[in-house]
This record gives C-alpha cells, sequence and structure tokens, in this order.
C-alpha cells in the first residue's frame, strides 16, 4: 500500500494564532506544512511573506513547502530560502524565464518545485523535468481555499506521473485544492503521493482525524 504525504495549508488556519496552529498540524500528523504566498497581481489574494515563514520556523522542523503564486518570483527567492523554506514552487506560467529560477532555487540547496495552473497543458513541463523535484499540480485555480477540486484535472496528473516516471529521478506529485477524503483517491489513484489540503484540515474541529482520514483515503 502507498501511503501520500499530507501537506496543510495554513491559508485556512487562524492568522492571528498561526505559530499555535503549525503545531498543532505537527502534532496531529502533518508530513510538511503548505505556505501559499499570494501578491495580489498573479492572483487575486494576498496571504504573507518571508516575515511570516520566519517567524514560523521557530516552530517546528517539519519541511516548508512554500507555494510562490508572485510575479516576479525570482527576486525573492534568496528571501524565501533564507526565511526558511525547504521546498520553493514556482509557477509554470509566471515568467518565461521559468528554467533559470528552477536551477536558482537548486543553486541555494533547496528542493525546486514547479506548479501547474488547470488551464495549463501537461507539455509545458517537459523540458524542465530535469530541474524539478515537486509537481504541484493545481486542481483549482489559485488564490482562495476552500473552491470546489477540480475534475478535469485527473488526466492531467496521470500525464505527469508518466513524465516524470520516464525521466527515472524521483519527482513527487503533490495535488493542490479542493483535496477532501472525497477526492483525494482520485489523485492518488492517478499518481499523485503528496496532498495539500487546507479546509478539509484547518475547517475540521479535530485535526488529528481529519489528517488520518486524508492519508486513509488517499491510499492506492
Ligand atoms: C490555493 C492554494 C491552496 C489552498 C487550498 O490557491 O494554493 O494551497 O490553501 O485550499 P483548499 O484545500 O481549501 O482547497
Ligand atoms: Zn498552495
Amino acid at each position: 500500500l502507498k501511503t501520500p504525504l499530507i501537506a496543510p495549508s495554513i491559508l485556512s488556519a487562524d492568522f492571528a494564532r498561526m505559530g499555535e496552529e503549525v503545531e498543532a498540524v505537527v502534532r496531529d500528523g502533518a508530513d510538511w506544512l503548505h505556505l501559499d504566498v499570494m501578491d495580489g497581481h498573479f492572483v487575486p489574494n494576498m496571504t504573507f511573506g518571508p516575515g511570516m515563514i520566519a517567524a514560523l520556523r521557530k516552530h517546528t522542523d517539519k519541511p516548508f513547502d512554500v507555494h510562490l503564486m508572485i510575479e516576479p518570483a525570482d527576486a525573492f527567492i534568496d528571501a524565501f530560502a533564507k526565511a526558511g523554506a525547504d521546498h520553493i514552487h514556482v509557477h509554470i506560467e509566471e515568467n518565461p524565464h521559468v528554467h533559470r529560477t528552477l536551477q536558482h532555487i537548486r543553486s541555494l540547496g533547496k528542493k525546486a518545485g514547479i506548479a501547474i495552473c488547470p488551464g495549463t497543458p501537461p507539455e509545458a513541463l517537459s523540458y524542465i523535468l530535469d530541474l524539478v523535484d515537486i509537481i504541484l499540480v493545481m486542481t483549482v485555480n489559485p488564490g482562495f481555499g476552500g473552491q470546489k477540486f477540480l475534475e478535469s484535472q485527473v488526466p492531467k496528473i496521470r500525464t505527469l506521473r508518466q513524465m516524470a516516471d520516464a525521466t527515472g529521478r524521483d519527482i513527487r506529485i503533490g495535488v493542490d485544492g479542493g483535496i477532501d477524503v472525497h477526492t483525494a483517491r482520485q489523485a492518488t489513484e492517478a499518481g499523485a503521493d503528496m496532498m495539500v489540503a487546507g479546509t478539509s484540515i484547518y475547517g475540521q474541529p479535530d485535526y488529528a482525524k481529519a489528517i488520518s482520514a486524508l492519508r486513509d483515503a488517499g491510499r492506492t
């Protein structure tokens, strides 16, 4: 049986108690912490920057999976690395030189992630996979928590799993958006081995129960 990693997204946590909210999901079984950085430009919402990540770094040693929904991302990679990001995801749609950005992330000794929006075909990643450690398949349009899982993205996960395996490298595939106990299985069955979840963890009264239910639902 294959068990997917679970990365709670703090987007749905209580922003006024973020240190405690991070510690709570770590205690309750989170594998990674997913941190959504939004700039009000690449996506129509704003969240936080490297300052928040540096402050949270003191609350856990779990990997920080930082999802940059910002444009330009390049200018801020060093700041997020310094703040304590372990994985840095940039969007394939964000700039024409994302290849260089991925090289830059790796040169800092961080894991390089590429995030892909619902409207972008999987082939867009063909010529950068040699630089990628994690693919983050958006199963909603980025910007907000609590949206509905887009089933149209399931074949894309499957195609990307084939493309990733064909490289012979160990590439993780995460899904982000609308993941709950009903949708998890579709994502993992198609080849995802990491699941981001905001609402279906932080929107529940019992985080431990929510995390283990998601993990069970995603076992293949
Ligand atoms: C959306 C973010 C997600 C978000 C997911 O732009 O990238 O990480 O927190 O939230 P849920 O799990 O509620 O769809
Ligand atoms: Zn995200």
